[in-house]
């Protein structure tokens, strides 16, 4: 089997971190200890270094070790509309989105485009990624291929529209649009680390006869995720409330077709009212925060202090294209400011968990990532503590733990990269100075 072993300053996280003032009690800080890697798993940790005959060594002491980040919410073919002047969502959609997702009926472009979009998401310290693709299953297809190859977990289906898109991005009749669920749920989801997640893009461009054969599927297969938006821009909500009159609200048109359950992802929620939240709550679906994305797009600010009082289950994603960046400490910067706009500060813990241990559990895969757990599948990033000379000043002057590991995602991105490792395999090109000791 084979073996790595990697000495780091280790971080992770053993229960929630509390809400109010920044507590130490959740976190689990290892300064230069040693992470053993046997057969993908984290095989244990400690503090001498293991026997170099029989575990091969990477002495990174200095740097830290932390679990790959979870992004719950995210867009493969929307990396070329990054940073689109000038539009809300409606006309973002219509004028640079649709466009952009078209290009992918062309299978080679789509191959092109998931291979970009993995080998980025490894690049920016993301080693899970709930995805949305586009209509195009090949372009699932494709997407499928690149994650399995490197042995990834990751969440995707096919989107699901059938109307208030462009012809090219329509699924051509609801019997074709769930064959298309069915082969690919058939032939990828539960197969490596992939799980097929039926992916109606938001109410506005799916049917209610849609939303109920993604209703249907999600009950006949069990361990499917589903992922959609919602509730996020105003002149959006009051669309869903035009073509959905019978339902109560915005929400409520996914409860009726039967998609809130405990593996349901919905991003954004931002225009949520109490009853929304109770039943977000009851259900055990959870809410993917896209913070870069609400600011870029003026879509609004997220209370995500609400919603932890209600009990509703919060993650957080970077939706590129929408969102400005696919790294994590910048989506985490982001929410940071949106809380602090509202009068909520959130700690360094709160953020961190919320990106690893939290999602994972959030998500269902407790057991298998978010932490430094002997066990669990070793997607692992090691980087550095500072790259600028900005960021090098204030870890000097940070002093307590809290302190340095929040200036980090405040200042920090995927410069600070030094390695990403996949069920313990580096996915990066070695830089000369991370060879191995
Ligand atoms: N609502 C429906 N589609 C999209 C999308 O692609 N991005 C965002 N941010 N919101 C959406
Ligand atoms: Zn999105």
């Amino acid at each position: 089997m084979t073996r790595l072993a990697i000495c780091a300053d280790l971080l992770d996280f053993t229960a929630e971190p509390a809400a109010a003032q920044p507590s130490d009690a959740a976190v689990r800080f290892r300064p230069a200890h040693w992470l053993l890697v046997e057969g993908g798993r984290i095989h244990s940790v400690q503090r001498q270094a293991p026997d170099a005959a029989l575990w091969p060594c990477v002495d990174r002491s200095g740097h830290l070790l932390l679990p790959g980040f979870i992004d719950t919410h995210v867009h493969s073919a929307q990396m070329p509309v990054v940073a689109s002047w000038g539009a809300q969502l409606l006309d973002w959609l219509n004028t640079y989105t649709f466009p952009a997702e078209a290009a992918l009926a062309d299978p080679a472009v789509a191959q092109a485009s998931a291979q970009q979009f993995v080998r980025a998401l490894l690049a920016h310290g993301t080693t899970t990624a709930l995805v949305f693709p586009t209509v195009h299953a090949a372009a699932c297809e494709a997407l499928f291929e690149q994650a399995h190859a490197r042995g990834m977990r990751l969440v995707a289906g096919k989107v699901l529209m059938d109307r208030h898109a462009p012809v090219g991005l329509c699924d051509a009749s609801l019997a074709q649009a769930e064959r298309e669920c069915i082969a690919l749920i058939e032939r990828w989801h539960g197969r490596g680390r992939i799980a097929y997640a039926l992916t109606p893009r938001f109410a506005a461009t799916s049917t209610a006869a849609q939303l109920q054969m993604a209703g249907r599927l999600l009950a006949a297969y069990p361990g499917l995720y589903m992922q959609t938006h919602v509730a996020e821009n105003e002149a959006e909500v009051r669309w869903v409330a035009e073509l959905f009159p019978q339902a109560r609200s915005y929400l409520d048109v996914y409860a009726r077709a039967g998609l809130l359950n405990e593996r349901s992802v919905l991003a954004h929620g931002i225009w949520l009212d109490d009853t929304d939240r109770a039943v977000l709550r009851d259900s055990g679906a959870q809410l993917a925060h896209c913070p870069s994305s609400n600011l870029f797009l003026g879509s609004g600010l997220f209370d995500w202090a609400q919603a932890r009082r209600v009990g509703v289950k919060v993650s957080l994603a970077s939706d590129v294209g929408g969102g400005t960046s696919l790294s994590m400490q910048r989506t985490l910067a982001a929410a940071y400011q949106v809380q602090a706009l509202q009068g909520d500060r959130l700690s360094a813990w709160q953020l961190l968990h919320t990106a690893t241990r939290g999602a994972a559990l959030s998500l269902g895969l407790g057991a298998e990532i978010g932490c430094l757990e002997p066990g669990h599948i070793a997607d692992l990033c090691l980087w550095r503590w500072a790259s600028t000379d900005l960021a090098r000043q204030r870890q000097q002057q940070a002093q307590p733990l809290h302190e340095r590991v929040f200036a980090w995602l405040m200042l920090g991105d995927e410069r600070d990269l030094v390695q990403t490792y996949v069920a313990g395999q580096p996915q990066l090109p070695q830089r000369a100075e991370s060879q191995p000791c």
